[in-house]
């Protein structure tokens, strides 16, 4: 881990500001894979993966898992995905985004590799010069369980990785509780936009049940609703 790091303009960019509360959601636009390649290769690129299996556990005969999802509590305190910052030039997206995934949760390369075919949408930061590049996979439940054991034993672990968890899927007779208290976390980046946006294009929530979490969030973090 680094605090600084030099854009191929030669120009230091200070990555602790990356991901800080100081990000708002208006600096983050959505773009297509190929556009930052051509038009934002001057810019860091960072890649992020969603590793995931669905399960049709129903907790306490009352709240359905739907999926378990894998997250990250970071060394920052921000929630995140696995992966990181690519080596500028040296290797492409998915290159880059496995090698973080060995590093940071110890991903078995030769079972699970991420292809490009994975690739759900891409962002970008203008302020931070910040292109995030966003994968999911699904797995079946017993593989997710095993990386998630495996998890313990990545070169990260205790380091930027502070401990990998799930994303309760459900909601509480509150209205708050469970997946809209979820999303009022502190997130890096844009994860809680790339975690919205694979659960949908995914097909994990339908899009009603998505769009009543998110309303029942904003109300909850004193937002209007959409
Ligand atoms: P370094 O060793 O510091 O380079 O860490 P890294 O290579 O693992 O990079 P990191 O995962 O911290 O990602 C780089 C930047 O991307 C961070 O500074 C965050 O602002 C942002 N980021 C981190 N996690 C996520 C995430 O899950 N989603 C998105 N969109 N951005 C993230
Ligand atoms: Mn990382």
């Amino acid at each position: 881990m680094s605090l600084t790091a030099q854009l191929p303009t030669g120009e230091i960019v200070d990555l602790w500001s990356y991901g800080t509360p100081n990000d708002a959601s208006a600096d983050i636009r959505e773009v297509t894979f190929e556009k930052a390649q051509q038009d934002l290769r001057h810019y860091m690129h960072a890649a992020h993966a969603m590793i995931y299996a669905r399960d049709d556990t129903v907790l306490w005969d009352k709240y359905n898992v739907t999926a378990n999802i894998l997250m990250q509590m970071r060394f920052d305190g921000n929630l995140g995905f696995a992966g990181g910052l690519l080596d500028h030039g040296s290797e492409s997206a998915v290159e880059g985004l496995n090698r973080e995934l060995e590093e940071e949760i110890n991903l078995d390369l030769k079972k699970y590799p991420l292809s490009q075919e994975d690739h759900i949408c891409t962002h970008v930061n203008d302020k931070k010069k910040l292109v995030m590049h966003f994968y999911a996979k699904e797995m079946k439940k017993t593989e997710f369980l095993e990386i998630e054991r495996n998890a313990l034993g990545a070169k990260e672990w205790g380091v930027e990785s502070l401990g990998i968890i799930r994303v309760p899927l459900y909601m509480v007779e509150d209205k708050t509780r469970g997946f809209p208290l979820f999303l009022a976390n502190q997130f890096a980046g844009s994860a809680r936009e790339q975690l919205l946006i694979a659960i949908c294009k995914r097909k994990i929530l339908t899009k009603e049940q998505l769009n009543y979490f998110i309303d029942c969030y904003r109300k909850h973090v004193g937002l209007n609703s959409t």
